[in-house]
């Protein structure tokens, strides 16, 4: 507790700082910039705003490192092999460095915030290093390395929320798009480096969420995933209101969805990620009450052992969990459901993790991320815990809730043959361009012939046949 507090504090220090870093007026040659992105969707939706910073400052976008003359990557720290990528990556463009002079390169998300100036001093390559919530100050940072000099900005901010900064679509399907609506995570599971890497919670204001949805639907796209940490603990006051009529009115995430979907029927709406102790009833009736709300609902559970969630700090049981999975399953009987779970934490017994095999038995998830622990220096776990569960336990564990996952999709999956959905066409699929993609309401990927289709109809498939991770079918006429 006494380290919390003092990262809190040190965070609301930090946040002043950071003050008088907003307002940037220079202009940079024209240059090419090469971003690389890693980790969740939160870090390729941020290398969007990151885009349209440099846009502004004159900067294009290319899509080979060799023509960049400043290469980013936003990393991740959440497992250790997730560093190890990025900086495996980061020895590789030390060969562009030696044939281009110039070039800058620089270290943006969350191993920028978590490693800090250290990267400056043990890899020499590096130039500039910039927390995920100070991208504002990239332009001066990137004008200082032309010249010379290094720099770090990982300031963490509590209202940082890039609202009034309109995205440029990265690799885009022209179809469908993330959008951030809040930063953050308030919830200290003992595993996790996310509150430290990307500080305290804070929500978008709605109204810009809602016009960036609109954008996007008038630019031709037809589903918005809505992005947070924890989404349904996000909570907006429009102060506007106050203003207006007196009231202060706070907006919900039920109260959020509604709005987005309101956008248009054309536009479906996903979210992602729910903590389940935040899912209230509120959001179940309002995916059940519109249709262009996708049934489906990530819902991370992270192991099946009560006893491992009290360490975890999750703040939910096991039954409690369960009891939740049949609040969905009776309010929007068919609701795809998907997971992530940890295998070897900390004291992770057989027992442990034959409840989470159990638990996995129970829910039949439709899509699940598994991992084995991977401990995070400055978490509460590794201060507080000793890893002692051995990593080819950790692994034959992870390998178990593999099988038995496979073994359940390709069940699931067989239950569809015969079925019609509604698709939404994505593009083409991945192995021909006379087959289209698209993916259920439940997010289930359908590939079927091209025929007349265009990116973006929607379209009723049957499904004829089916593998663990795919669905094929034929369009109906
Ligand atoms: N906010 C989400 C939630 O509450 O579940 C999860 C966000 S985290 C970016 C994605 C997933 O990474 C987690 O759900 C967890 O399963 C996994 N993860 C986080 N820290 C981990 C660690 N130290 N070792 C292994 N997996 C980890
Ligand atoms: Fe990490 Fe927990 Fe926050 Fe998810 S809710 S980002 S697992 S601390
Ligand atoms: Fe990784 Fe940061 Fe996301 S640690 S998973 S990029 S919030």
């Amino acid at each position: 507790m006494q380290d919390f507090l003092s990262t809190k504090k040190h965070d609301e220090m930090r946040q002043g700082e950071a003050f008088g870093i907003d307002t940037i007026d220079i202009k940079l040659p024209l240059k090419n910039f090469y971003i690389e992105s890693y980790g969740c969707a939160m870090n390729f939706a941020d290398s969007e705003v990151v885009a349209s910073i440099l846009q502004k400052e004159g900067f294009g976008s290319v899509k080979e490192p060799a023509l960049a003359d400043l290469i980013l990557i936003n990393t991740c720290s959440i497992r250790e092999k997730a560093e190890d990528t990025v900086r495996k990556r980061l020895t590789e463009f030390r060969k562009f460095k030696k044939t281009k002079p110039g070039l800058i390169v620089g270290v943006l998300g969350c191993m920028a915030e978590r490693l800090k100036g250290t990267f400056i001093e043990q890899e020499k390559l590096v130039d500039i290093v910039v927390g995920p919530d100070a991208y504002r100050s990239l332009p001066g940072l990137i004008e200082e390395a032309y010249t010379g000099q290094k720099g770090v900005n990982v300031l963490l901010s509590r209202e940082e929320t890039y609202a009034d900064i309109s995205p440029i679509r990265l690799n885009s399907n022209g179809v469908t798009a993330f959008v951030s609506i809040m930063r953050g995570c308030n919830n200290m599971c003992s595993f996790c480096v996310v509150p430290f890497t990307r500080g305290r919670e804070r929500s978008r204001d709605a109204l810009s969420i809602v016009q960036e949805c609109e954008t996007l639907f008038n630019e031709g796209y037809r589903e918005v995933t809505l992005l947070g940490q924890n989404v349904d603990s996000y909570n907006f006051t429009d102060s506007r209101s106050e203003i207006l009529d007196k009231r202060k009115k706070t907006i919900t995430f039920a109260n959020l969805l509604e709005m987005v979907s309101l956008v248009s029927p054309l536009l479906r709406v996903r979210f992602s990620t729910s903590h389940p102790k935040d899912l209230t009833d509120d959001v179940l009736f309002t995916i059940k009450k519109y249709e262009n709300i996708c049934n489906n609902i990530h819902l991370p559970v992270q192991s099946g052992s009560s006893r491992v969630l009290q360490l975890m700090n999750r703040t939910y049981s096991r039954e409690w969990y369960l009891a939740k999975v049949d609040r969905i399953r009776e309010t929007i009987p068919d609701c795809g459901l998907s997971t992530d779970m940890i295998t070897g934490f900390c004291t992770e017994t057989d027992e442990d993790h034959e409840a989470s095999l159990s638990l996995f038995d129970y829910c039949k998830f439709d899509l699940a991320y598994l991992y084995y622990y991977s401990e995070r220096p400055g978490t509460l776990a590794e201060r507080r815990f000793e890893d002692d569960v051995p990593l080819d336990v950790k692994k034959k564990r992870l390998q178990e809730l593999v099988d038995l996952y496979r073994d359940h999709s390709l069940r699931t999956m067989q239950k569809e043959i015969g079925k019609i959905f509604k698709i939404l066409v994505e593009g083409f699929s991945k192995k021909s361009e006379e087959q289209l993609q698209g993916r259920t309401d439940q997010n289930k990927v359908v590939i079927f012939a091209k025929e007349n289709i265009l990116k973006g109809d929607y379209v009723y498939v049957k499904i004829t046949h089916c593998t663990a991770g795919t669905l094929f079918g034929e369009a109906l006429k």
